[in-house]
């Protein structure tokens, strides 16, 4: 095999990318099991594939206190989301094994404590609500009681749902070294890409040498467009409108905290580990509903020092397509007024799909409209 120069891309979070992927200990069918939930499998993934570099385990208490009040690890490296294994009760052994619901045993985790949690302090600090409407608070608030903390060691890789998209961050990263890119600019999306999108990942890739599309394909709320649709149309639109020796489309495992502020810090830091050394916030990111102001996802990177997270935040303004510009600009580049500007909220663009109407071609390319309405109709 080829020896690729990975060294010339952004370090891991932390420096080195964590790697907890292991032969199947001997005794793990003895072991006491622990059934995680589909949040805490998508977070065991990524632990295991150094997605979550440098964290190696479910967190203990002296990180979760100071990621919720502070936003770092106990070692002051900028962290911005709990990654936590709510369980009822402590276990009796010191290592338990994890399963998913269907049973299928998948890890190990070596206890190092478990310890009682403040879920509405959580959520305060982390979702900046503790409305029970918002689904992120939601979930938090009928966890288990209890956080167990400790190493994982993971033997049996949970199903990706798109194999073929499925690459690790030492995967993304070998890939990037082979087409000979440096500066690499991740985005992350959880719907369908629209023009909005087009732009800025395009404007974006004007100015680095590769541009990696990352969608989230954990879980997300129940109105998101599902993960095969979307993946259906990412590659439509690559097909057709993305160089195909610049972009590269793979998988991301994370399931969506609907965060907006703090997870955008997380997703960047998880992009990093992925080998980006740049990451497009656009307006909202994260968000749901009106819980956080259309820019707080940008403004949150300037309470990190210059070059702490070494990822550097690609931020833009709301996209739209403004007829009287004739293209897609934003209220930082296009003087005229909102009448001229096409935009659609989701709701009314789910409206329209649903009724096999198409949303105007200044919103939504063709081929993928035709995609989301073929869904609509068999789904
Ligand atoms: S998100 O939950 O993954 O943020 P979405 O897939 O809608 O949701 O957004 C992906 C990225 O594009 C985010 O950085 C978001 O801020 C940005 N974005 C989405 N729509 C627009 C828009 N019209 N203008 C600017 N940025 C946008």
């Amino acid at each position: 095999m080829s020896v690729v120069a990975t060294e010339r891309l952004i370090r891991p979070h932390g420096g080195e990318l964590v790697d907890r992927t292991d032969e199947r200990p001997e005794g793990v069918d003895k072991l006491e099991t622990l059934t995680l939930t589909s949040r805490e499998l998508s977070d065991l993934d990524m632990l295991a594939s150094g997605a979550l570099s440098p964290l190696a385990g479910f967190m203990g208490r002296d990180d979760y206190e100071r990621v919720v009040e502070e936003m770092r690890l106990a070692t002051g490296l900028p962290w911005s989301l709990p990654v936590c294994l709510a369980v009822e009760r402590a276990p009796k052994a010191d290592r338990v094994a994890l399963a998913d619901e269907a049973g299928r045993l998948l890890a190990v985790l070596d206890v190092q404590e478990a310890y009682e949690y403040d879920g509405t302090r959580e959520a305060e600090q982390c979702f900046r609500t503790t409305d029970e409407a918002h689904p992120g608070v939601a979930r938090l608030l009928r966890q288990h009681a209890l956080y167990l903390a400790g190493r994982v060691t993971v033997f049996e890789r949970a199903d990706a749902e798109f194999p073929e998209l499925a690459l690790d961050p030492a995967g993304t990263r070998r890939l990037f070294a082979e087409r000979g890119w440096r500066r690499v600019v991740g985005f992350q999306t959880r719907n369908p890409i629209h023009r909005a999108h087009e732009y800025l990942t395009k404007g974006a890739l004007e100015t680095v040498d590769g541009l990696l599309i990352h969608p989230l394909v954990g879980e997300t709320k129940s109105d998101d467009v599902p993960a095969q649709t979307r993946v259906e149309c990412y590659r439509i639109l690559l097909d057709r409108y993305y160089p195909a020796d610049r972009v590269v489309l793979s998988s991301f495992p994370a399931a969506m905290r609907y965060a907006g502020p703090r997870e955008a810090i997380w997703h960047a830091i998880c992009r990093k580990n992925y080998g980006c050394s740049h990451f497009i916030v656009g307006r909202d990111h994260a968000g749901v509903g009106s819980y956080y102001g259309t820019y707080d996802a940008q403004q949150i990177f300037d309470e990190f020092e210059p070059h702490e997270l070494d990822i550097e935040p690609m931020f833009f303004e709301h996209a739209f397509f403004c007829r009287a510009c004739g293209q897609m600009a934003t209220p930082k580049t296009c003087p005229h007024e909102g009448e001229d500007h096409v935009f659609l909220s989701g709701t009314k663009v789910r409206e329209l799909l649903s009724q096999g109407e198409f949303p105007p071609a200044e919103f939504s390319r063709p081929e993928v409209a035709e995609a989301l309405i073929a869904a609509y109709r068999e789904g």
